[in-house]
């Protein structure tokens, strides 16, 4: 009897001893079933697979185990995925935060220092389907776009410098002015993908009221979901004026097609508020002169340009996409409040012109400024030789629409709002905020 009580405790000891061993090992060294297909799977797969984006595919172990030194150094860099915001300093909290965290981060680099073992196969993820570039991406959550305009075939060279196609195309397709909720850029599928760099439709209205940008695309940035109750204006007649620049990388096609796709409230209805959509705050400190006049930046040097807008009315921040061109390397956002503190919104610390990234700001995230505060942008330009996209270090660059000349300015998704909305919108953040520190 005593014997068998410690048989018994024998295989618990050394069913817990094998255990703890287990965990210890795993610890030691991740394996690519188990600990890093998962990460590949949510933040590269989407991009790294045979029709996207990536120049390789990501998705199986030997498709990556040849490029694991390579990943190591592009994700300890924090290079890949691209998000080139400053993890160090502003919100933190992005609808579309497409970066890896520093626990997965670490877990590559065990992974790769034991060797980049393939594991157990049986421990890989359920393999997920990725939406084909050829479907709209808001589809899923909103339907179909209930209007899809077309800009004017181009036909795309495979080799030479920039290029700009920049048809105006008439406006059909409402019979009523309505109130814009969601809108998505999408370029053909695969070639466009590949080529258009960045664009956007503007409607021009036909009676001459303010034009309305319907959308604005880079890679990087392809929708905007207006927040809940909040709608852009539209009105029936006009032209859309595209702007399309494409970037030949080596494919060619004829009659190149982008669409656009737009999302209503209801016939009739008018959201609580009414936003502008993107609105472009220079960064260049000379207010309605030549633009960007005061960029020179002298060669292997520095410029840095600060911009300032004092808000009129208060308003919410919904998003914010620095443009820059190959020297642009930092943008910070700041707001100075009309009690004089100063607040770092969001800093952009790795800015690369190959993407143009919007930072979407989670709900409760959102900047909610009052009137007066006074919105200030600094640029920070390098054109050293350290600068590794600098095309030529020995140049002087001035402001120029090529991407090696430059361009200083934000483009922030704002609405403006009354002081009623305002104190409304501040008084229920305090609440949500007040009901998560009882929870
Ligand atoms: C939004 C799309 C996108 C996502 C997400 C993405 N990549 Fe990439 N990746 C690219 C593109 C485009 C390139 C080539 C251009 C460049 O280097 O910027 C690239 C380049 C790379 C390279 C360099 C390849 C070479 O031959 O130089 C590596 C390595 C890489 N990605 C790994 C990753 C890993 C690992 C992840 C996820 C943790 C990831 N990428 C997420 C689009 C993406």
């Amino acid at each position: 009897m005593i014997q068998l009580k410690k048989i018994v405790q024998l295989i618990i000891t050394l069913g817990a001893f094998g255990l703890l061993s287990a965990q210890a090992s795993a610890q030691e060294s991740p394996t690519y079933s188990k600990d890093v297909a998962p990460i590949l799977q949510e933040k590269c797969a989407y991009c790294h697979n045979p029709e996207g984006i990536g120049p390789m595919p990501l998705m199986t172990y030997d498709q990556v185990r040849p490029f694991a030194t390579l990943i190591h150094d592009r994700t300890s860099k924090r290079i890949m995925p691209p998000w080139h915001v400053d993890p160090g300093i502003g919100i933190q909290q992005f609808k579309n935060d497409a970066s890896l965290s520093d626990v997965q981060i670490d877990t590559i680099e065990a992974w790769v220092e034991a060797g980049a073992p393939e594991g157990n196969p049986a421990d890989l993820p359920a393999p997920i389907e990725f939406p084909s570039g050829a479907e709209w991406q808001l589809a899923d959550q909103l339907g179909p776009p209930d209007l899809i305009i077309k800009s004017s075939p181009y036909d795309v060279i495979a080799n030479g410098q920039d290029q700009w196609w920049m048809p105006n195309v008439p406006f059909e397709g409402l019979d009523q002015e309505r109130f814009l909720k969601a809108a998505e850029f999408k370029p053909s599928y695969p070639l466009g993908k590949k080529v258009v760099h960045h664009g956007h439709a503007v409607l021009m209205p036909e009676d001459g009221g303010r034009t309305v940008a319907l959308a604005r695309y880079g890679v990087g940035k392809s929708w905007e979901i207006f927040p809940e109750g909040t709608g852009m204006r539209v009105p029936t007649d006009g032209t859309i004026a595209w702007n399309l620049h494409y970037f030949p990388v080596g494919a060619e096609g004829a009659d190149d097609v982008v669409e656009v796709g737009l999302w209503f409230y209801p016939e009739g209805q008018t959201p609580e508020r009414e936003t502008v959509g993107e609105v472009l705050f220079r960064v260049d400190g000379l207010k309605g002169m030549a633009r960007g006049q005061d960029i020179v930046i002298p060669p292997h040097g520095y410029q840095v340009l600060t911009g300032t807008h004092r808000l009129d009315s208060p308003a919410v921040i919904h998003s914010y996409r620095p443009h820059l061109h190959m020297r642009g390397k930092v943008m910070t956002m700041e707001a100075i409040f009309p009690d004089g503190t100063k607040e770092v919104l969001s800093q952009v610390n790795k800015y690369d012109h190959n993407w143009q990234i919007a930072y979407i700001y989670e709900e409760d995230a959102k900047p909610l400024l009052p009137t007066g505060t006074i919105l200030q942008f600094t640029s920070v330009f390098d054109n050293t030789a350290n600068n590794p996209i600098n095309p030529d270090p020995e140049q002087w660059v001035v402001f120029g629409r090529r991407g090696v000349d430059e361009m200083s300015h934000a483009w922030v998704g704002i609405t403006y709002i009354n002081e009623e909305q305002f104190a409304q919108a501040v008084a229920e953040k305090r609440l949500r905020q007040e009901t998560l520190r009882l929870e």
